[in-house]
Formats: C-alpha cells, structure tokens, sequence
C-alpha cells in the first residue's frame, strides 16, 4: 500500500498549495500597484494560492474580506490596513478561528499583540524624518529666512500619515523658522493632491515656500496645481515627498520635485516567506522593517535606470 502511494518515485499525495487570504488597500497611488504586483508575482513564483480582494480604501471592505477569509478557511490570511484602529474583533476572529495574520505595509493598534503574528513594512516614522532632516540641510543655507511649509498628508487615519507627519514635525521643531502653515489630506491619490494645493495656494499664493507630501502621487497632483497657477514647481516652490516611484524619478529629472525618500513596495517575495514560516511554526521577527534610503532630484538621472517600480 505504501509503494502505490508512488508513481515512478513521485509522490501521488503531492503538498497542498498554500492558501494566502489578501486583503489590498485598493489602487490608489503608483506605489499600491507596484505592490499588488509584487504580491501577485511572488505568490504566483512560489505556487501560493492568493486570494485577492481589493478593499477600495474602506475599512469596512477590509472586514468583510477577512471574514470571507476566515469563512473559506485559508491558511493564512494577509492585509495592508487602511487605518491603524478599529482592528481588535475581527482580529479576534481570526485568532478564535486559528488562522495566523500577518501585516504587510501598514500597522494597526490592537491591545493584543498577539493578534497577529508578524508586520512587514517600512519605519514610516523615519521616512518623515528622513524628509525633515533633508528640508533642515537646506535651510542651513539661508538661516535667517523664514520658511512656510505646506503638508500634503496621505489618509485620515492611517499609519503612513500619521507616522510621516510625526516624524517631520519633530525633525523641524529643530529650526524655529521652518513653519508648517497648512496641513490637509490628499488621501494618497493625485487628484486630491491636486485639489488640496490649488486650495493651499488660493489661501496662501507666494508665502509658499515648501510642500511636504506623504506621497509621490499627491506631489505629482500638487505640481500640476503649481504650474497653473503659474508657478515653478521645485523652484519656487520645494517639493518633498515619498516612495520613490518611477513617476518621482521623471518629475525630479524634469526639474520639479526636489527630493523623495524611499519606501519599497516590493514586499511579496518576503511576505511568501513569512507565510511559509509561520503556517511551519518556525519562529518569525515580530517586525520586519524595509530597508530603503532618500534621492535627492541630484542623483534622480543617474538612479532611473536602477528603479524597479
Ligand atoms: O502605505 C504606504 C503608502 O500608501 C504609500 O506611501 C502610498 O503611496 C500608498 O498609497
């Protein structure tokens, strides 16, 4: 009986493809896509059954996707949270139902850490500090001047707008003539980006001195603003922002962006692993962090060819 359990040495009872149960932010910005495909890609590569559901930026979709998941009985299920709170029941659910969960890109804030099993992303805290050290290096150069910042942040809520602003604001307290006059949502997305700047500049005009966006895409919106008003972006006013998308990369070598701190989308191949890990009851880092580095519009020529996504 043993023996006809195999057909010319291969065993007839081949492994069960891993079931990943995916819940996506949705598509809002040149870095989310990059990232899905990265996702798709990698499980694809490894024969890693995904379960794709694309939340839209709503929480609510995000909810109702985990419980499918957990009603379809995956092995694992995997999420990028639009916001950080309002995780504990499903994540309870989850956990009553003996699936691991494992957070990609974006964390939340649950009173039982227990409740998931690892978080793969970036430090989005020092990203924005990396963009207010590099705002700080500049302003070295005219100390006397007073500079008016405006902040372009990403979703009311989540854990990148949150955590950037954060750690730009306690960079910039450094120098008491840097001066955050405005701060709004663009909700990561372009044209919001571009909607908020036009209102900035109508408020504001050419007291303007730097924006601060959480993201490329919303930079991108604001320097189509920018130039219809009649402005030169990167010149008159400094645009700051983060990714590191191809669409950065294009605007920095066309003059318009200054600088754009990186932040890697390209989790699938590791999230892969993580999974096989953790259904294996290997042990797994609580937290592992991207590694990703800052190009200022100097280096953006010479980079391009290098970027991935
Ligand atoms: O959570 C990562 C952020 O979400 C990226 O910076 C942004 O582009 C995306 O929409």
């Amino acid at each position: 009986a043993f023996l006809g359990a195999f057909v010319f040495n291969t065993p007839v009872f081949a492994a069960k493809p891993l079931v990943i149960g995916f819940s996506q932010v949705g598509a809002e910005s040149e870095w989310r896509t990059a990232n899905t495909v990265s996702i798709k890609d990698a499980a694809k590569k490894d024969g890693i059954t995904l379960k794709f559901a694309d939340a839209q930026q709503k929480q609510e979709n995000q909810v109702k996707a985990i419980r499918s998941f957990i009603a379809q009985r995956v092995d694992v299920i995997a999420f990028s949270p639009v916001v950080e709170s309002g995780w504990d029941t499903v994540l309870r659910e989850a956990k009553a139902a003996k699936i691991p969960v494992i957070l990609t890109d974006r964390a939340v804030n649950v009173s039982d850490p227990s409740l998931f099993a690892t978080f793969i992303g970036s430090d989005f805290v020092e990203e924005g500090r990396r963009a207010g050290r590099w705002l700080l290096e500049r302003a070295k150069k005219t100390p006397d001047t007073v500079i008016n910042i405006v902040e372009l942040q990403g979703t009311v809520g989540s854990a990148p707008a949150l955590d950037r602003k954060k750690g730009f604001e306690e960079v910039i307290a450094g120098n008491p003539k840097l001066k955050v006059i405005r701060s709004q949502t663009g909700d990561f997305t372009r044209a919001k980006g571009k909607e908020v700047m036009e209102a900035f500049l109508k408020a504001e005009g050419k007291k303007i001195n730097v924006l601060y966006a959480h993201n490329d895409d919303m930079a991108i919106g604001a320097i189509q603003a920018i130039e219809e008003a009649g402005m030169k972006p990167g010149k008159d006013i400094v645009v700051i922002s983060i990714d590191g998308v191809k669409g950065a990369f294009e605007a920095m070598i066309a003059g318009k962006l200054n600088v754009t701190v990186e932040c890697s989308p390209l989790l699938g191949p590791q999230l892969m692993q993580l999974a096989r890990d953790v259904v294996a009851n290997k042990p797994v880092p609580k937290r592992v962090v991207t590694q990703e580095g800052v190009f200022p519009a100097e280096v953006a020529a010479k980079e391009f060819p290098n970027r991935k996504y």
